[in-house]
């Protein structure tokens, strides 16, 4: 049994802030490949401008293909009307829609303040939903905004009750720019559990400044199950500077291994996968455990270290 859901949000998350065109090929394998490991649900890409974000200009092909792989939710960010339009066109099975808590990361990220947002969120939810369609609501700069800092948390819960009065199924608390500390996380989810029973709760942590997976780990603790997370830790929001990765999928799932909580994903398949991924984006990748290994993955010892391990018969180092 699966304890804990990652879902996957790099082909989304991290390919944003990648300057260079991935061909889709390589997104559609990335899509595949991860399905084999155990992730069930992927966030392909955006709707979003092309002109703006050049890097999603081929999401209809890019859902096209994910939605051919049986048994993978393939959900999409949307910022507007027109990315849910867009995004209900191609038939995909989850709308991710965003809003800053903070009015200026809004206005800087969505070109909109969060009122006209929230409207937006309304009309779609009232007026073009098909009913196989689920639409989870994610509230960005959750744990702070870089241009405005703590954002309340009764500003954030008022967000998400409006969100969910309208239907929303789903809730995301996203932490953009990696302000989240584990006290905060852990006070969040527990308030989140105590409004909001029975809703689902996503977790999306950035790993600015080093605190993304114990942020994860503050969150499990206070009971949240869902997690976002991308490989190799690629990602950055382009609207919010000195943005970085999101949380590492393979270190996220290595972690819970250890704790022996079921993420249903083939680790060893994934960092595989990982392995490849530095090489695609053309950069290094702050994934940890691709580079080091698994905890208990063992190295050999030097030879020289060898020759001077006790040997049964008394020799090595006890006699140098
Ligand atoms: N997908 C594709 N095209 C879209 C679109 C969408 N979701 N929304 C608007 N457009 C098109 C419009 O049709 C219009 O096209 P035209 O110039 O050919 O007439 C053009 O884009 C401008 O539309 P407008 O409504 O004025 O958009 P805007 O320039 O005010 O930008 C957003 C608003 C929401 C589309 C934009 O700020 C955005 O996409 N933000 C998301 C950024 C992001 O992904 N951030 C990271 C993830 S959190
Ligand atoms: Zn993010």
């Amino acid at each position: 049994m699966t304890d804990v859901f990652v879902h996957e949000v790099g082909t989304r998350d991290g390919l944003q802030s990648v300057p260079t065109f991935v061909p889709t090929e390589l997104k559609m394998r990335w899509c595949s490949e991860e399905f084999r490991a155990g992730v069930r649900e992927i966030e392909v890409c955006s709707f979003v401008p092309a002109k703006l974000i050049p890097q999603f200009a081929d999401a209809a092909e890019v859902v096209r293909h994910a939605l051919t792989i049986k048994g993978l939710t393939v959900a999409v960010l949307v910022p507007n009307m027109k990315g849910a339009e867009l995004a209900l066109q191609h038939g995909v099975h989850k709308i991710n829609y965003v809003i800053s808590a903070s009015e200026s990361h809004n206005v800087a990220n969505m070109r909109m303040a969060t009122a006209r947002s929230l409207a937006e969120l309304k009309s779609i939810l009232t007026a073009n939903r098909a009913e196989s369609i689920a639409v989870n609501f994610t509230v960005a700069t959750a744990f702070g905004c870089p241009f405005e800092g703590d954002q309340s948390p009764d500003r954030v819960f008022s967000i998400v009750e409006s969100a969910l009065s309208w239907g929303v199924d789903g809730v995301t608390l996203a932490d953009t720019t990696g302000m989240a500390h584990p006290l905060q996380v852990a006070r969040m989810v527990e308030r989140f559990h105590v409004g909001f029973v029975g809703i689902p709760l996503t977790l999306h942590f950035h790993n600015t400044r080093g605190l993304g997976i114990a942020n994860v780990f503050a969150a499990y603790q206070s009971g949240a199950v869902l997690f976002d997370a991308a490989l190799g830790g690629l990602g950055g929001c382009p609207f919010a500077p000195g943005a970085t990765g999101n949380v590492c999928t393979e270190d996220v799932v290595h972690m819970f291994e250890l704790m022996a909580i079921e993420t249903g994903i083939d680790l060893p398949a994934l960092l595989d996968l990982s392995s490849k991924l530095s090489a695609l984006v053309g950069h290094d990748l702050p994934g940890q455990v691709v580079k080091a290994g698994r905890r208990c993955d063992l190295h050999l010892l030097p030879l020289e270290a060898r020759e001077r391990l006790p040997t049964a018969d008394g020799g090595g180092s006890l006699q140098n």
